[in-house]
This record gives structure tokens, C-alpha cells and sequence, in this order.
């Protein structure tokens, strides 16, 4: 077979080696992908953004699946100019995709089928939003609607905060969304989903802050882990039927099925699982964590749930951890052409994220950089063996967290 993967980070890097390790897959082509995949796959020239080209790719080349990694394209539509083409691809079509482009979307969503998740209000205006922030207590969550890439979040502990920063986002701004803050242990859930079949992926734990011990801004991730010992199976099973169960029934029902990847950014309160956002697609670095550890073909289950058949997912018991490599000036500016040296006695995966080669030498080429992933067979041996190996590499730019999976210890 041959399979064609969207996107160009770490999340694509680890699902190209996923699919390569397939036992049904001759080629893998990834558009545009990094060079850090093109010992796995054909680098295509096409950026994801320009989905006719790669609609007609697909269809000359004779490609068998298509995956997409980021939301970018989904949110332009690319599952529906495959589909419509009579392409396969495994995605949410643009209506279903809202669920992570438009938090209204998914609020009313999740409304509508009592799925549990904070308060919320959008507003267009400053003077509205302030008037309502007065009346909340503190801390509460204000956001940018839109794709931010988790990185239009800001949790605010006074009034006088809120009123600078509401007065900063409707310069630029024309809906906000004011939150209650939850409280408690936050984790990542994703599952497969074709319409009202969801088969759920092992957990992970992102680490959404730029710095150690959650301080600095909110970024894409600077790190993962999986499993979690910290949750235990009912709730996971609490998740599923709270949750995923509610959301993709109604979605069925109202018309809007989903298939593809549903991620959910859960917090586990004392009243039970609540959803913090939902996204169309694969994690970025929870991809990273997760797909190493699945031991079932990764293509095979994909082309079976497209077929409406669902299978229980096999997987390594051992950890992965996953720590990101990013620039230092990161989430705020890219690092480009600082040259990335590897010792060679480095022996852990190491999925690129920003990366290039300038005059044949690595360089970074974005603000998250790479992500190095170790296996341990506790979280703590994974730990150790992850930043024995993130030693091994050696940028004047990048920066890194020293505390990836301190939270689940
Ligand atoms: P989002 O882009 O909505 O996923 O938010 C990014 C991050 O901000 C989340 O991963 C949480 O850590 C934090 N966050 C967002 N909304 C809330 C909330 N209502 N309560 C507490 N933390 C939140
Ligand atoms: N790591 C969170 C995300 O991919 O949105």
C-alpha cells in the first residue's frame, strides 16, 4: 500500500513511523514533511495548505489512505476535496473539524449533549466582558477564539488583570471567551473514531507550559508521557461514556458525524472528568508518546475502522516519555539556523519537529525543535533514560523542561 501523511512536525514524524512499520505498507509519502522522516518517507513538495494539489497527488499516485496530521488543513477541508474526489482519507470533514476551530462549536456541542466542561461566555466587546468578569470569581480562564495553537490561553487572578488584558485582546480581537477555571489533574485522551465507533488510544500527559514547574506561557507542549498511573481505568471508562460516547452520538445525530482522530484535553476534578477543549486530530507531543507504544499495525486499524470494524488496541506496558526541544525565545519566536549537534552514541527515538539542513548541517528551523522519546519500564527509569539522551544534543538556542513527568511520579 501506499500511504500518504499530511503535515510537517513531531506529531507527523511519529505517525510516518508508525505507518512504516506496517506490515501492509510498501511506500509512505509525507507533504511536506521535515528531514528528519525522509529515511521512512518521500518528501512531497506540497505544503498542507494547498489541498487540491495534494487531492490530485493522492489521486496519481494511487495512494491508498491519507492521514492528516495538523488542523490547518482540516479546517479548510481537505477530507471533503478527497472524499469528493473519491480519495480515501482518515479525517473530519470542515463541519466536523469546528469541534476544535470554533470553542462555540464545541460548547454548544457539549451543552446540548451534557457533556461536563467549564462555564463559559463569548463576547464581542470589551465593555460587555468586563461587565460580566466583575460579577466572577478568581482565577477564571480568558480566550482568543480560533486556532491559537493552545497558545491563546491565559489564566487571570484579579480583576485588574482581566481588565488589561480584555482591553489588549478586542484591539485585535473580536471574540473572547471567558471561562471558570478548572481545577485539577489535566490529561490528554484521544480515540479513533468513525462516527459511533471510538476506539480509545492509551493516555498521555502534556506539559503545556514553556517552563519548569508549569511557570512561563501557555505553549503547543514541551513534553509527554503515557501511560498514566495517575488515572485509573474507570475513569478513562468515565471519559468515554461522559465524553466521547455524548459527543460523537450527537454529532451522528445532528448530522455531523466525525471520523478521525477526537482529542479531548481533559482535567480530572473532584466532580469527575470535564473537557477543557476538543480537537480534531492527533496531539502534538502526545502523538509522539502514544504511537511507539502501539504494538497493533497502526494502517490496519485505520483501514478496518473506515470499514466500520473496530479492534482492541495492543500495546507496550513500558513508559515513553517525551521531552521537546524548543527555541529559547519560544512560544514567541522561531529559532532558525542554530546548528543542532548529536552525539553518536544516541539511542532514543528522536522525532523532528523544526529542523533543517543548511550547508549539510542540522539546524533549527521553528520554535519547537525536536522531540526526543525514551521507553523505561517505570515512569522514573523513562525519565532518567529520556534526559540522558537529551544531553546528548547539543543547540546554543534550545531550551528544554527538566521536569517532564515529575506530575505523575
Ligand atoms: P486550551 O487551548 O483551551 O486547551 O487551553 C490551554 C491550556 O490552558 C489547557 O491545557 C489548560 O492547562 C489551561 N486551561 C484552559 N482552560 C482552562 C480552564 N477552564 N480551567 C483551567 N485551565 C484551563
Ligand atoms: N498537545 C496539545 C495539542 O496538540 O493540542
Amino acid at each position: 500500500m501506499k500511504i500518504l501523511v499530511i503535515g510537517r512536525g513531531g506529531r507527523e514524524h511519529a505517525i510516518v513511523h508508525s505507518v512504516s512499520k506496517s506490515s501492509k505498507v510498501k511506500e509512505v509519502f509525507v507533504a511536506p514533511g521535515n528531514i528528519g522522516m525522509r529515511k521512512l518517507a518521500t518528501l512531497v513538495d506540497i505544503n498542507e495548505t494547498e489541498l487540491e494539489k495534494l487531492a490530485e497527488f493522492a489521486e496519481k499516485e494511487k495512494i491508498d489512505l491519507t492521514i492528516v496530521g495538523p488542523e490547518v488543513p482540516l479546517s479548510l477541508g481537505v477530507v471533503d476535496i478527497f472524499e469528493g474526489k473519491g480519495v480515501k482519507i482518515f479525517g473530519p470533514t470542515k463541519e466536523a473539524a469546528k469541534i476544535e476551530t470554533s470553542k462555540e462549536f464545541a460548547k454548544e456541542l457539549m451543552k446540548k449533549y451534557k457533556v461536563p466542561t467549564a462555564k463559559y461566555k463569548s463576547f464581542n466587546n470589551f465593555e460587555n466582558s468586563y461587565n460580566y468578569v466583575k460579577t466572577q470569581s478568581f482565577p477564571c480562564v480568558i480566550k482568543e477564539d480560533g486556532l491559537r495553537a493552545g497558545k491563546g490561553v491565559t489564566i487571570v487572578y484579579s480583576l485588574e488583570e482581566a481588565e488589561i488584558l480584555l482591553k489588549e485582546l478586542f484591539e485585535v480581537e473580536n471574540k473572547v471567551v471567558i471561562e471558570d477555571f478548572l481545577e485539577g489533574f489535566e490529561f490528554s485522551m484521544i480515540a479513533m473514531v468513525n462516527e459511533d465507533i471510538v476506539i480509545p488510544l492509551e493516555l498521555a500527559q502534556d506539559h503545556k507550559r514553556a517552563y519548569d514547574d508549569d511557570k512561563g506561557p501557555n505553549t503547543g507542549g514541551m513534553g509527554c508521557y503515557s501511560p498514566l498511573n495517575k488515572v485509573d481505568k474507570e475513569t478513562e471508562k468515565e471519559a468515554l461514556e461522559k465524553v466521547f460516547f455524548p459527543m460523537v452520538n450527537g454529532m451522528k445525530k445532528d448530522g455531523i458525524p466525525f471520523k478521525g482522530f477526537l482529542f479531548a484535553g481533559l482535567m480530572k476534578t473532584i466532580e469527575g472528568v470535564k473537557v477543557i477543549e476538543f480537537n480534531a486530530r492527533l496531539g502534538d507531543p502526545e502523538t509522539q508518546v502514544i504511537l511507539p507504544r502501539l504494538q497493533s499495525d497502526f494502517v490496519e486499524v485505520i483501514l478496518e475502522l473506515l470499514d466500520k470494524k473496530e479492534r482492541k488496541l495492543k500495546w507496550d506496558e513500558r513508559t515513553t516519555i517525551g521531552v521537546v526541544m524548543a527555541g529559547k525565545d519560544y512560544p514567541n519566536n522561531r529559532s532558525v539556523g542554530a546548528k543542532i549537534e548529536i552525539d553518536e552514541s544516541i539511542n532514543s527515538i528522536l522525532y523532528h519537529m523544526g529542523t533543517k539542513i543548511e550547508n549539510g548541517k542540522l539546524v533549527t528551523n521553528g520554535g519547537r525543535v525536536l522531540t526526543v522519546v525514551s521507553f523505561g519500564e517505570t515512569l522514573e527509569k523513562a525519565q532518567k533514560n529520556v534526559y540522558n539522551e537529551v544531553n546528548k544534543i547539543s543547540c546554543k538556542e534550545l531550551m528544554f523542561r527538566k521536569d517532564i513527568g515529575n506530575k505523575g511520579v
